[in-house]
């Protein structure tokens, strides 16, 4: 299923409908590339693609939507944990989260489960268009100060829209700096 390369890999991972495919369009200017969808529950599969000839977005399915029914959640569950835990060229995960959203227990057990495992992870707040910036920082903020009762140490997070393009340079400014220092 993933493509037999050892090119680095970024990949985007979140609950349902949290915007990963969008944000994968945003970063290539590509509005069709990954498949979008107002119904949760789209990205069934692991999808590469691959950018330069040098390195993979990797858009993955999302955890959390109960309606597929408990053995397709857990096939997911299972998918994404395989790919994080053996892909050894996964690079960076962004860990998407709903700027819009108080702090998700789905969201903090995931990122547990990354601690718990050592991966090396980056937090992305989607949709900052829906509300205003102050709101977006209150929510982030919460976030992250729920984060900071577990960790020491908070992890990079960017604030993002794909709608706006908000957060664009800065993503791909990091992803290539990760790159020149491989
Ligand atoms: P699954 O593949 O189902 O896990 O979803 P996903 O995380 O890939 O979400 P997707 O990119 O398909 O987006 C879900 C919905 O949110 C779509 O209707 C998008 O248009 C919308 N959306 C995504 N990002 C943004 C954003 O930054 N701003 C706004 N306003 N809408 C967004
Ligand atoms: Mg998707």
């Amino acid at each position: 299923m993933c493509p037999k390369s050892d090119l680095p890999e970024y990949a985007f991972v979140g609950r349902s409908n949290v915007g990963k495919s969008s944000l994968i369009n945003m970063l290539t200017n590509n509005s069709k590339l990954a498949m979008t969808s107002s119904t949760p529950g789209k990205t069934l599969l692991i999808n590469h693609f691959i950018i330069n000839n040098a390195w993979y977005l990797v858009d993955l399915p999302g955890y959390g939507y109960a309606q597929r029914g408990k053995k397709v959640m857990e096939d997911i569950k299972n998918l994404i944990q395989h790919y994080i835990l053996e892909r050894t060229q996964m690079t960076c995960l962004f860990v998407l989260i709903d700027s819009r959203l108080e702090p998700q227990k789905i969201d903090l057990a995931f990122i547990e489960w990354l601690g718990e495992n050592g991966i090396p992870f980056a937090l992305v707040f989607t949709k900052a268009d829906k509300q205003n910036i102050s709101k977006t920082r209150q929510n982030v903020n919460r976030f992250l100060d729920t984060l900071k009762e577990q960790w020491e140490e908070l992890p990079l997070h960017f604030i993002t829209s794909a709608e706006k393009k908000t957060g664009r340079k800065e993503l791909l400014d990091y992803i290539e700096s990760i790159n020149r220092s491989l």
